[in-house]
């Protein structure tokens, strides 16, 4: 038998024996003992509401960005309805003020943290990982306890929660005990005593809370995060978002810590802007949280071991023949609609606008983002230390999905830049579907 042969054997004996323990563990969820029954709200732990851990919770709400998925827009906070839209189909985050009927009003501290640290509901179901548990699981006792403390002390709002729409097979919730069983160890975070206090706060937050992760790394079909420690950036929200171990990418090995602090606090730097959905994480979360704890966060990752760039994968560039043809025209575009604001060669015009000579946000394998941001435009996040952003503006109402591909294919590789050409059917591609 060949290799090749073996190799598929094998592989089906053990999808085989996935499905099976799917179908198992399905069986265990639908016969199985029922965890817990509705009832009257349970009685607080003392001390679990006082003045102190709320404010800690405060702080620990916002790093967790708790508030962006539970939001709708323009909706009462927390009080759920966000759409988030994924390969699966898309989820509506739920209510977590502290309504009885509508919200978490009935959980106790112990449901909460059940939630966080094991993915699952108050009724013991099992909880789609949308919901960035596999991160969340990292998070202390403590951590978790103060944060309940600060939700149940938020107004509470009546709002049924939306049911999501999801594909086929996925509705089905109890599948998802299968996908426990594979992708999902629950444990809080253990520091490394090799490394130093501050390393290991900034390992907790990353890892844990602040969940960069669930955006950052690549997921496999299943929708599971393919290696905890080999980051190598993924689509989320339609954009995507670059590794966070990879120079080539969103690494900042070489960065100083204050240039990180900048860039996590204001949403940018010298060597960076920040756009779609991380420009939401700087505004909704980052800019409110210590500066201590950024820092911590900046000495971790300038700790993680460089993975260089990431495998290319997805679209093909357009023929050579259709490449040369298209640069006279991407040319005349940048100097019609870009040059004003990005330089004759790409330099930029700071702080108005980024260079493009040289921005590996523009130089990446995956061309979705440098697409999106010409498409729909953007702003940097407004913050404190950056109150009045410069814009982008979108060129979707103005120029086809030929042109953005010519201009673009142009920017990358214009001035000693070197990134594979785009067509139009990948600027199509980006075309559709919410902005994030
Ligand atoms: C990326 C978006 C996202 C973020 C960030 C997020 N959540 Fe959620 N959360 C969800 C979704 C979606 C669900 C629903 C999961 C399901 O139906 O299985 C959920 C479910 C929950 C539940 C269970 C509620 C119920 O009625 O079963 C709790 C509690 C919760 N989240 C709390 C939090 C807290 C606390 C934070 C911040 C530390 C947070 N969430 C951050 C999307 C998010
Ligand atoms: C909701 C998804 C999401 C989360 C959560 C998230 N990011 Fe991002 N991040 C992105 C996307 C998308 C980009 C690419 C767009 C850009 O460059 O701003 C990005 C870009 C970055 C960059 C590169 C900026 C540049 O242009 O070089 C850094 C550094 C970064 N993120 C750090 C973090 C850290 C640290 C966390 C956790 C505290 C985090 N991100 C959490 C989506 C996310
Ligand atoms: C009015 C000024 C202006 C014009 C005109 C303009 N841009 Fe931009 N561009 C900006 C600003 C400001 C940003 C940063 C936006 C942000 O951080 O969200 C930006 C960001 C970008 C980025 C992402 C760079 C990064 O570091 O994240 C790309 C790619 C880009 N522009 C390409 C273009 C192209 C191509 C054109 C012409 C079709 C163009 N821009 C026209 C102001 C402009």
């Amino acid at each position: 038998m060949s290799a090749a042969i073996m190799k598929r054997r094998a592989l089906g004996a053990l999808l085989g024996l996935g499905t099976l323990a799917l179908l198992a563990a399905a069986g265990l969820w639908l016969f199985g003992p029922v965890d817990r029954q509705d009832g009257d709200a349970p009685p607080l732990p003392a001390g679990t509401l006082t003045t102190d851990a709320r404010a800690r919770g405060e702080q620990l709400v916002r790093l967790g960005d708790c508030r962006a998925c539970h939001t709708a827009r323009g909706g009462a906070a927390y009080a759920g309805g966000r759409a988030v839209p994924t390969p699966f189909g898309t989820f509506y985050a739920p209510n977590i003020t502290p309504d009885a009927e509508t919200g978490i009003g009935q959980w106790s501290a112990d449901d909460f943290w059940r939630a966080l640290h094991e993915g699952k509901g108050r009724d013991g179901r099992p909880l789609y990982p949308t919901f960035p548990y596999t991160n969340f699981t990292r998070v202390s006792r403590a951590d978790a306890d103060a944060m309940y403390a600060y939700l149940r002390a938020q107004p509470a709002v009546r709002q049924a929660n939306r049911p999501h729409e999801l594909k086929f097979p996925y509705r089905f919730r109890p599948l998802l005990r299968g996908w426990r069983l594979l992708f999902f160890r629950p444990g809080v975070y253990q520091p490394d005593p090799a490394q130093s206090a501050e390393w290991n706060r900034g390992a907790y937050l990353v890892q844990g809370l602040g969940h960069c992760s669930a955006c950052h790394e690549a997921r496999n079909a299943l929708g599971a995060i393919r290696a905890q420690d080999n980051p190598s950036g993924g689509l989320v929200l339609n954009w995507y978002a670059p590794a966070l171990a990879s120079r080539a990418e969103a690494g900042v090995q070489d960065w100083s810590e204050d240039e990180i602090v900048a860039l996590l606090k204001t949403g940018v730097s010298a060597r960076a802007t920040t756009m779609g959905p991380m420009a939401e994480v700087v505004y909704e979360s980052l800019q409110h949280v210590d500066p201590a704890e950024l820092r911590a966060i900046a000495v971790y990752l300038k700790s993680l071991h460089d993975i260089g760039a990431p495998p290319a994968s997805g679209r093909q560039a357009p023929p050579p023949k259709v490449v040369a043809a298209m640069k006279p025209r991407g040319e005349r575009l940048y100097r019609e609609h870009c040059a004003q604001c990005h330089g004759d060669d790409g330099e930029g015009r700071a702080p108005a606008a980024p260079a493009l000579a040289g921005n590996r946000a523009v130089l990446m394998n995956s061309a979705v983002d440098p697409i999106r941001i010409v498409l729909f435009g953007g702003y940097a996040p407004g913050t404190a230390g950056n109150p009045r952003p410069y814009g982008m503006p979108p060129f979707a109402p103005t120029l086809g999905d030929e042109q953005i591909a010519e201009v673009l294919s142009y920017v990358r590789s214009a001035w000693g830049n070197d990134a594979r050409p785009i067509g139009g059917a990948e600027v199509r591609d980006n075309r559709g579907g919410p902005l994030w």
